[in-house]
């Protein structure tokens, strides 16, 4: 892909990947992903904002040609995706400078090895002027990673923010076509590496309040002409209350319990709460994040295998363990052959998880009679709790 004009002197540079499926050899990517640079021109200086992964190096590469000079170079985010083909733009600009902030700095010279000489360190609220043109360097840490910046382009009103606000999508549309899509898409990414850092990030959108933006350029994904559909978004996903659903991650070995969780599925429909059912064998790990976003109970489902979890279910735990979703309450449902420690082992797995723990239920074999009575009276509790808590 070649260079495209946004605005004036201000271009889209980087790499749309059709083909990953799989981002940080954990996050599925169904619609591939973007790395996206960005180029100005100011009437005294020109900037060049993050660059790409390096496998799509030479792409990039390629779109520099024509650019006889770059003055600076902004590291935003020093995760390679964005930071990994700077040393190759330095070799090719070596008198251009690297400003960052002084804890991406940090990081970019253990992950990158780029000399100590290259370097600005910039402050929040810096101010830097290309002539008729002026950024402002605004810190907004644990954007996942705790030296994350955005930049704001003052005269364009242009906010620039790597991570923040990106999603994984490879398409040729420059800016936002599809709100419905890019929403879901936005989604998964806040799930899978914001969610934790949601309190902080919450400050960093506090912070952004002030700032008149007409246009949000992300490092991934498409640009936002509309600014408030993703910022609302955000707000959404960060402060709203839980809502009124059961995310049930769950597998089975022998059907026992496939049909425990079919029962409580059936019994927590019928008392007005929504679910959201995933069969840890076959789904996409990213939906199961995105659904961890809202969700007021979680209840993870499995067999005891080797006297503990199944695996899946273990990950799972694992997985929401580190998310920190802001689900109030938990349960474990499940069966067992001839003994085990699975409630024990799953509930030592969640520490991170601020969540009431609602009686387990674990059956001995098939379920029976009084299994499914228990499970009615867990889906009883739940729709209670949920009221109570006023989640819609
Ligand atoms: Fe797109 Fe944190 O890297």
């Amino acid at each position: 892909m070649f260079a495209r004009k946004i605005k004036n002197r201000i271009y889209w540079m980087g790499s749309v990947d059709w083909d990953s499926r799989l981002f940080d050899s954990l996050i599925p990517l169904p619609d591939g992903t973007s790395y996206n640079a960005y180029f100005i021109e100011g009437s005294e200086k020109t900037v060049l904002l993050d660059t790409v992964d390096p496998p799509m190096a030479s792409e990039f590469l390629a779109q520099l040609e024509s650019i006889p000079k770059i003055d600076y170079i902004v590291s935003q985010h020093a995760e390679q995706d964005h930071s990994g083909t700077i040393p190759q733009v330095l070799e090719k600009y070596p008198d251009a400078k690297l400003i960052s902030t002084p804890k991406a700095k940090g990081l970019l010279t253990d992950l990158l090895q780029i000399p100590e000489e290259s370097f600005i360190t910039v402050e929040d609220g810096e101010t830097l002027s290309l002539g008729d043109k002026t950024l402002t360097f605004i810190h907004t840490p644990w954007v996942h990673w705790p030296e994350t910046m955005v930049t704001y382009l003052q005269e364009d009103k242009i906010l620039f923010s790597c991570d923040f606000f990106g999603s994984h999508i490879a398409t040729t549309d420059l800016f936002v076509t599809d709100e419905g899509r890019v929403y879901e898409a936005a989604k998964r990414y806040f799930a899978e590496i914001m969610m934790p850092f949601r309190n902080v990030i919450k400050k960093n959108l506090e912070k952004l309040a002030p700032y008149d933006i007409a246009m949000i350029a992300p490092g991934h994904g498409q640009i936002f002409q509309r600014p408030a559909f993703i910022v609302d978004a955000y707000r959404e996903w960060i402060l709203g209350p839980p809502r009124n659903t059961v995310v049930l991650p769950y597998v089975s070995m022998h059907k026992s319990t496939k049909r425990m969780v079919e029962h409580l599925v059936s019994a927590l429909v019928e008392k007005g709460v929504r679910v959201e059912l995933f069969n840890l064998a076959v789904t996409d790990i990213g939906k199961l994040a995105m659904a961890l976003v809202d969700a007021g109970t979680i209840v993870v489902g499995t067999p005891t295998i080797l006297a503990g979890p199944h695996p899946y279910a273990a990950y799972a735990a694992f997985l929401a363990n580190a998310l920190r979703p802001k689900a109030s309450f938990l349960s474990i449902i499940g069966s067992y052959g001839w003994g085990g420690k699975t409630v024990e082992t799953l509930a030592g797995m969640i520490p991170n998880l601020k969540v009431e723990v609602l009686n387990p239920v674990l059956c001995k074999g098939v379920p029976s009679e009084d299994v499914f009575k228990a499970l009615d009276e867990l889906a009883t509790v739940i729709a209670q709790k949920h009221k109570e808590n006023d989640f819609k």
